[in-house]
């Protein structure tokens, strides 16, 4: 990376009061920008928070909407307008008002994975790292309808034992973590533990040690007493496991396991989202609204 280009984002950084966020699948050279590193929830946390007037977000399009929901006050930049979740858009606003008109008396648990206005007509967010806690603390005597991700309704409700109506949408890149991906690592590796992403499907999760949010992957190998650990998500994780783990090795399940949405943001697109304050996220106050309190719902708990 030019010493050019990280002089003019560091300059441009304090002259606009910016902080940059990135989640824990960005390319490796834009966590080693960023001021905060992390998960979802732990990103939402920091964009709740901070006081900078720029949140410069480098994931994918709900998480930045998510700061936006948060911090309506400050200028939300994603550096690539285009990079999306595809599960997010699994759901439409529309389509979760006919499934709520299915099911009297329904709750909606609506993965942060999904947009702002889906999340205005849920009651409740949640992300992969709370998503048992929230579907714990709804009302037991009503039904729960989990939306958009499938895959990580179905651990929540195995996880709890609550039964939940599930949106059958899923994450294309943990699709393409297979059970035989991990049968071929562990015959490289039998002593190494296997830890998965809840958004894999049931047979991967049964297959693994562990299914954690990206944020508990980093702290159980934090934890971790073995020597070798064997990854199934997205490969962009991995960056942050080497660095903060030197003596270790982490093996992915799958070099498949790419975001190409995640892979969309760099750093001279941050650069040029910093120097032009442009693509800004933006919202109708009237669904931000109600989006807010579905997701302080669940930073409330
Ligand atoms: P985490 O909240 O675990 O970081 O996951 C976000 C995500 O998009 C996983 O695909
Ligand atoms: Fe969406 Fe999957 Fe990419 Fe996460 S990894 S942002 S769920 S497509």
């Amino acid at each position: 990376m030019s010493e050019k280009i990280l002089e003019e984002i560091a300059g441009l950084k304090q002259d606009m009061r910016a902080l940059i966020l990135a989640h824990n699948y960005q390319r490796s050279e834009v966590q080693d920008i960023a001021d905060f590193t992390g998960d979802s929830l732990e990103l939402s946390r920091k964009a709740a928070g901070t006081d900078a007037e720029v949140i410069v977000f480098c994931g994918v399009h709900f998480m930045a909407e998510t700061a936006k929901i948060l911090s309506p006050e400050k200028t939300v930049l994603l550096p690539d307008a285009e990079a999306g979740c595809p599960m997010a858009n699994m759901i439409t606003p529309e389509q979760l008002e006919e499934e709520k008109a299915k099911h009297e008396g329904v709750q909606v648990v609506c993965y942060v994975n999904s947009s702002a206005a889906v999340k205005a007509g849920s009651d409740v967010c949640c992300t992969s790292a709370n998503a048992a806690a929230v579907v714990e603390a709804t009302d037991s005597r009503r039904p729960v309808l989990f939306v958009p991700d499938q895959y990580l309704g179905h651990y929540v409700m195995r996880k709890t034992g609550r039964e939940m109506i599930l949106w059958p949408g899923y994450c294309p890149t943990h699709m393409k973590v297979t059970v035989k991906d991990i049968e071929r690592q562990k015959a490289r590796f039998p002593e190494a533990k296997v830890l998965v992403h809840p958004e894999c499907r049931p047979d991967v999760i049964d297959a693994a040690d562990e299914a954690l949010s990206t944020g508990g992957i980093l702290r159980y190998a934090r934890a971790y007493k073995g020597k070798t650990l064997i990854i199934g998500t997205e490969t962009g994780i991995l960056h942050r496991l080497r660095k903060e783990n030197p003596g270790m090795a982490f093996v992915p399940v799958t070099e498949k396991a790419l975001c190409p949405n995640m892979k969309r943001i760099t750093v001279e697109k941050v650069l040029s989202s910093l120097r032009e304050m442009t693509p800004k996220i933006e919202i109708p106050e009237q669904i931000r609204i109600r989006a807010l309190a579905a997701v302080q719902r669940m930073l409330a708990l």
